[in-house]
């Protein structure tokens, strides 16, 4: 079987590479002694947590939650919903939001007014991609990989209509 619209090669898996370790390094630096709380968004973010959290050598923990933003297709729709939320306790813990991509800031700014009424410590915001262009919502990106173009993304993690996640690098699609 192959692809019905060919994606074309936008970051290749050697830059992605860098970004994640440079940002590894930065996560480091700053959550080292802090029992970290990682919480990945899925679905887009799984595989970038799993390349994240194996370069970091200190105590930490993991978690997702699901939310949905997008319906199937290319737009955003404006609310958000928790489509498999929390179990764990947040109160006085230090969180990481780990994202794979900020669009139009809906679903990050939802999520951090979440965590904060939760009672969290501290809650940050990791994202591998920024699309800046398309930001309806202000949100502080407080370690962000790379200011991507407003081009429909797939790969490492992103879809289209629930394809392309596995693809290694990052990918435009081609018409
Ligand atoms: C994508 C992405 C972010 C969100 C960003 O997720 O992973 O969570 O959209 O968009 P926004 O800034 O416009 O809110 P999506 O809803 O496509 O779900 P998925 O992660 O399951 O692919």
């Amino acid at each position: 079987m192959s692809y019905p619209t060919k994606p074309r090669v936008l970051i290749p898996r050697a830059e992605i590479d860098d970004v994640v370790t440079r940002l590894a390094a930065e996560i480091s630096r700053d959550y080292r002694d802090k029992n970290l709380l990682m919480l990945g968004i899925l679905k887009g973010a799984f595989v970038f947590m799993a390349d994240l959290v194996r370069r970091l050598d200190f105590p930490l923990e993991v978690e997702f939650i699901r939310l949905s933003s997008y319906s199937s297709g290319q737009q955003t729709q404006g609310s958000v919903k928790v489509v498999q939320g929390l179990r764990r306790n947040l109160k006085g813990r230090h969180v990481l939001i780990v994202e794979d991509i900020v669009d139009t800031g809906i679903t990050l700014s939802f999520l951090i007014d979440y965590l904060k009424k939760k009672k969290a410590s501290s809650v940050r915001l990791c994202a591998l991609t920024d699309k800046v262009s398309r930001r309806r919502v202000p949100v502080e990106i407080d370690y962000k990989g790379l200011t991507v173009p407003d081009k429909f993304l797939v790969g490492y993690g992103l879809d289209f209509n629930e394809q392309y996640r596995n693809l290694p690098d990052i990918c435009v699609l081609e018409d």
